[in-house]
């Protein structure tokens, strides 16, 4: 046999030798392949289906070279055709019926950047049924329909890719499913709303208040079409509940997680915080403590000098802790157009590649066996069985006892106060409603909740209690 021979078959069998005589990957550029174009088409020409068809067009070359075929943008489907983007396509790939997109054959990706639930879901599933592979950043669809719709991908041998429905251009979801595999998670500790921390950013600096925030939030493109499921972290726990079903192996129902938005946090908040150390941030924690699972998000004290504490803007940022790899941190844009766009890109040349094949069979991901895979599965605790410190902002009546009734309260619940903090108020002599704030040692939920509520209800405590989490 020829010395060649070797060569020659490795070749035609999809691989070839480089100058240093290395196998790789033998990607066939040749005209052939390239004139023979995998057809995608959008479901959605808004923010963020803008930037896909920006990244498609403009690095057309870049993607062909990674995918190994042309990707060609062949269909846009969106209810408003007629609104201009800034960007131009040809006007015969636009449509405002799905059925175009289905009934077509030639389309074998399809990607889904509608948002919300319906009419998204039922598209998803003609799709699919339609033998299209899906690429979709829509965290709320997958958070209440990911069994149905994993389910039915895999009756019809199909694929879905969700990169970019958790943190926008950070890679977590490729990170938890190839890479950390290996690894038993102990947490995961996130900020994955871009929004919030844009707006406790801006809150932070003293410059805006939070209504403008919140507007300028939704101005740059970083806000849901209702920013209130940014702000009272509904976003937030869908997230957490993809990130759960990847890190975990759970299927938690997003609602049944314990969820604390940022409206309650207030400027003075910052003040208080930074006296103590610590910076505010939404944070979306998946603990395994003692043998269970928690799992929350809300406005937490974070350590300054803990990295998630120095993450700012509409960044996103992920503190993994897995029992091999020790601690990970990943950070990058969580929100905006192209950041976005990118990690939906990025799943489409996996899924021409099939590469999305292999890892969406072997996570088996909302599948019956997931719970008992072996996979890092963990028992979900119910809240009033989490452990954690907290911070209490309390309006009081500055007057004598108040704080021996209060510590009373606590103290009979069994809950220890790390520390305390009673400004001097500016008149001269007291009388006036005062601010307190308390943070404790580590306590059990269900007793913290019902402290709060004695609190609520005493005399000298003048307001609704505010609450956040503390961690290191
Ligand atoms: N509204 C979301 C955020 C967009 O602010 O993070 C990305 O999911």
């Amino acid at each position: 046999m020829s010395k060649n021979s070797g060569v020659l078959k490795r070749q035609r069998f999809g691989y070839n030798t480089d100058s240093c005589g290395r196998y790789r990957r033998f990607i066939n550029f040749t005209k052939t392949a390239l004139s023979a174009p995998v057809k995608i088409a959008l479901l959605g020409f808004g923010t963020i289906g803008t930037g896909v068809a920006k990244i498609l067009l403009n690095n057309a070359a870049r993607i062909a070279q990674a995918a190994g075929r042309n990707v060609e943008l062949a269909r846009i489907c969106d209810k408003d055709i007629r609104t201009p983007r800034d960007i131009s396509v040809p006007e015969n790939i636009l449509t405002a019926g799905i059925e175009s997109v289905i009934n077509d054959p030639a389309i074998s990706i399809a990607v889904e950047l509608i948002g919300g639930l319906e009419p998204a879901r039922t598209f998803v599933l003609r799709l699919l049924e339609s033998g299209k592979d899906i690429v979709t950043a829509n965290k709320a669809l997958l958070a209440s329909h990911g069994a149905e719709l994993f389910e039915t991908a895999r009756k019809h041998g199909r694929t879905i890719a969700f990169e970019a429905a958790v943190c926008g251009g950070i890679p977590i979801l490729n990170a938890l499913s190839t890479a950390l595999q290996a690894n038993t998670l102990q947490s995961i500790n996130a900020i994955v709303n871009g929004t919030s921390n844009y707006i406790l950013s801006q809150m932070e600096s003293g410059q805006t208040s939070y209504q403008e925030a919140v507007k300028q939030a939704q101005q740059l493109g970083y806000a849901e079409a209702d920013p209130a499921m940014d702000v009272d972290g509904t976003d937030a726990v869908q997230k957490l509940t993809i990130l759960a079903q990847l890190g975990f192996g759970v299927a938690v129902n997003w609602k049944d997680i314990s969820r604390i938005g940022i409206e309650s946090v207030d400027a003075i908040d910052f003040r208080y915080a930074k006296e103590l150390g610590y910076r505010i941030k939404l944070i979306a924690a998946a603990v395994r403590s003692n043998g269970g699972l928690e799992l929350h998000v809300s406005p937490t004290l974070v350590k300054a000098d803990n990295p998630l504490a120095r993450v700012k803007d509409a960044f996103n940022a992920l503190r993994i802790v897995g029992d091999s790899v020790g601690p990970v941190f990943f950070q990058g844009l969580g929100a905006g157009q192209l950041p976005t766009a990118s990690a939906v890109v990025g799943d489409v040349i996996d899924t021409v590649l099939g590469r999305t094949a292999i890892t969406f069979k072997a996570l088996n991901l909302w599948g019956k066996e997931t719970a008992d895979s072996g996979r890092q599965s963990a028992a979900v605790k119910s809240p009033q069985e989490f452990f954690g410190k907290s911070y209490l902002r309390l309006n009081v009546k500055d007057q004598p006892g108040m704080m021996h009734e209060i510590s009373g309260v606590l103290s009979k619940l069994g809950i220890s106060i790390a520390s305390m903090i009673q400004h001097e108020p500016e008149t001269k002599n007291g009388g006036e409603p005062a601010v307190l704030i308390l943070t404790t040692h580590e306590t059990r939920e269900g007793d913290l909740l019902k402290a709060i509520q004695a609190l609520e209800n005493s005399p000298a405590v003048l307001e609704k209690v505010v609450r956040l989490r503390v961690q290191g």
